[in-house]
């Protein structure tokens, strides 16, 4: 049996982790992971924070500390999150450990001894203030598609077209606005061009039949593109240092040293294991990992965006140094949307795992479940709040739970928590035993074959036929004569148990710590073994059970309205955070500005207008006459509120027909990010009719 290697995608130390992380890489990692160390096969599971790249020095600057102030803060909190949801890593590490910059800047030396890579002058982009290359997201400019002059040189969030830094117009710091110089630099690169025929024989030959079509589509698009070479070096000073002679001021591209994170983390794993345990001795190494192909399988858990780097880049890299062995499948997801919308760390548009640990304690085997259950495999899926609780309240609770809560209650009832005795069976049970035998080994196939979601559905359908066996052999009508049918009600009771047993097994990967709740009730020492499963004698007769109670929490309305509420309010703080204003419009002549009148005035009467969620009908008194304005602003004020307030009208205005009123000019509302409305008033009382200038 082959060992295996398994690991996660380093996520970046520049931000919490959010539902999408788990659903794309960490759970199906886990998942696999958990299961094949039930099956008794040799397994390490490695991941650590990627420490490096542009998006923690971003962090950084939005967050006014440090960058090692950035990686440390989050690294921690990443760290706890996978605790918290039981993302059972065998290591996780940290790119900014001696022995990544070790490893990484060896791995570089011997591409570059070798002469595997190539060096190349290029002219890019130098802040003269800073006195720093830039990289392409600190480069502003004028967007080549939509003229938005906010662009970024690596996108335009306007547009959303990604564009590279050549091709912005007028580029500029986005530091300091300073006009920038093209400046020759030098960079060393990976020739992937001269391993485009490797790639498709090995990827597109080689694994046509066992990696998923998403996978396999998006090489195939890169491959067939034409690959060029691709530099691994950036004049930045957040990095591991290029080990090069005349490389000053430059480090490794963090897509080179990132995955290379995964070797130094096997060897952060052997470092710790060795220190901390003597009796560590079965002669493994992390050699004995990356550097035996007979004997080793390596998994690369990613998401989508990351396919190219684990597909193309990096077996580039370890095919160039010569030892390692490549990823046998890269069982990559696609994304996960929330509330129909993508999710987003800079629009806040996410649900943190810290936040909800507060929010549900004792309950991450929920999220789990529904992030399972709907996992982006082949597509791009949605998390909703309304499904998060269904799934809860009917499939967790009202399947599982119920099962699992009525075998153990039932048998406390009636056999005072002791495991009764097997009779003869009845078509009934034997019917649900080979039901359930049937079921088994499908959840095997599945997770063979990294189809989560559908093992997961294998799973509850066990719960299912369990359900409807208890149902329909109901001993609770049974035990109304009890004499006669006790022997029945024993039988269908030690069956339960039995399932509950399995289910117990069989749900380890999936669901951890509701086996662990499952095992406490059963007393049984927290066995597990993957092979028990669909043995019907697994908890003998005679065993004493624990005590029973609820595994599963019903989620009420208000929870779920409660986090959509959040949802907006964080959208809107984000909003609010990053607002930039718009640029300021053409000018106009003194002429053209002194022929707006406008006036100050005061509200006299407000009212709701009919039928309409956003207008307040007003009466205003201009000193000059009394009018009506009808103004946008129902949602922020009530009338009783504004009344005796004085504005800013726009008196001369021509009348208009709104809502079947005339309005006869404008109030002006300052509108801040959010939306909200504010009035334009003089900080002390005027006399009506004011003019303002
Ligand atoms: O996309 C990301 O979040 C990267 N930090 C993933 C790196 S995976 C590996 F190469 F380290
Ligand atoms: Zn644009």
């Amino acid at each position: 049996m082959k060992k295996t290697l398994i690991t996660a995608a380093l996520p970046y130390a520049n931000g919490g982790i959010h539902i999408g992380h788990l659903a794309g890489v960490y759970i199906p990692a886990d998942i696999y992971a958990r299961y094949l160390r039930l099956k008794g096969e040799n397994v390490l599971f490695v991941c650590g924070s990627d420490e490096h790249g542009v998006p923690v020095t971003i962090r950084a600057e939005k967050e006014k500390i440090t960058v090692q102030q950035v990686v440390d803060k989050y690294h921690h909190i990443i760290d706890q999150s996978f605790k918290d949801f039981g993302i059972s890593f065998d290591v996780y590490s940290r790119t900014s450990k001696p022995i990544h910059y070790e490893t990484s800047q060896d791995f570089f030396k011997k591409l570059e001894k070798n002469g595997k890579l190539s060096i190349e002058n290029s002219k890019q982009y130098f802040d003269t203030i800073k006195n720093q290359f830039l990289a392409d997201k600190y480069v502003a400019g004028t967007c080549p598609n939509c003229s938005n002059p906010n662009a970024y040189g690596d996108q335009c969030e306007k547009c959303g077209s990604t564009i590279s830094p050549d091709e912005l117009i007028n580029p500029r710091s986005a530091f300091n606005d300073s006009p920038l110089e093209l400046k020759e630099t030098k960079h060393w690169y990976l020739p992937l061009d001269k391993y485009e025929n490797w790639l498709k024989k090995w990827i597109l030959e080689g694994h046509k039949d066992d990696w998923k079509n998403n996978v396999l589509g998006q090489c195939k698009s890169w491959i067939e593109q034409g690959l060029r070479p691709r530099a691994i070096t950036r004049d930045l000073e957040w990095g591991v240092p290029v080990p090069a002679e005349d490389a000053d001021g430059k480090v490794l591209y963090v897509w080179f040293d990132a995955p290379i994170g995964y070797i130094s983390a096997t060897k952060d794993y052997f470092l710790q294991k060795d220190k901390n345990d003597t009796t560590f001795n079965n002669n493994l190494t992390w050699e004995s990992y990356w550097k035996d192909k007979e004997n080793t399988r390596l998994l690369h858990f990613i998401g989508k965006d990351n396919i190219v780097f684990h597909c193309i880049i990096f077996p580039v890299m370890l095919e160039m140094y010569e030892d390692y062995i490549l990823p046998e499948n890269v069982p990559a997801n696609e994304f996960l949307n929330l509330e129909g919308d993508k999710i987003s760390t800079s629009r806040n548009w996410a649900v943190w795992l810290d936040e909800y640990v507060k929010d549900f304690p004792d309950q991450q085997d929920t999220l789990r479940y529904v992030l399972t259950a709907n996992m982006p495999e082949q597509k791009d899926n949605d998390f909703t709040w309304k499904e998060f609780q269904t799934r809860n309240n009917s499939e967790l609770l009202g399947t599982l739970g119920n099962f699992v809560n009525r075998a153990l209650v039932l048998t406390e009832k009636y056999f005072e928590n002791i495991v009764p005795e097997k009779y003869n069976l009845s078509e009934l049970d034997t019917q649900m035993i080979s039901d359930i035998q049937k079921v088994i080994p499908k959840i095997s196939e599945s997770l063979d074959k990294f189809r989560f979601r559908e093992a997961l559905d294998f799973y509850m359908e066990i719960a299912r036929i369990s359900n409807k066996y208890l149902q329909d052999s109901a001993p609770w009508t049974l035990a109304k004569n009890w004499e006669e049918n006790k022997e029945k009600i024993a039988t269908t009771l030690y069956l339960s148990l039995q399932i509950v047993a399995n289910l117990k097994i069989l749900g380890e990967p999936f669901l951890p710590s509701t086996s662990q709740k499952i095992s406490q009730m059963l007393n049984d020492n927290g066995f597990t073994n993957w092979s028990k499963a669909g043995n019907f004698d697994i908890i003998p007769q005679n065993h004493t059970l624990g005590k029973a109670f609820l595994i599963f929490q019903k989620i009420e309305d208000k929870a779920v309205e409660t986090q959509l509420e959040k949802l907006i309010q964080a959208k809107k703080d984000n909003e609010l955070a990053n607002f930039k204003p718009d640029t300021i419009k053409e000018n106009i002549g003194f002429e053209d500005f002194m022929k707006i009148d406008l006036r100050i005035a005061t509200i006299t009467h407000a009212e709701k207008a009919q039928k309409s969620k956003k207008l307040l009908k007003l009466t205003l008194d201009t000193g000059v006459d009394t009018r009506t304005v009808m103004s946008g602003i129902a949602e922020y004020y009530s009338p009783e509120e504004i009344i005796g307030k004085q504005v800013t009208l726009v008196a001369n205005l021509a009348p208009k027909n709104i809502n079947n009123v005339e309005s006869q000019g404008m109030i002006l509302m300052a509108k801040d990010a959010n939306g909200k409305l504010y009035f334009v008033s003089p900080t002390d009382v005027v006399r009506n009719g004011a003019e303002v200038r």
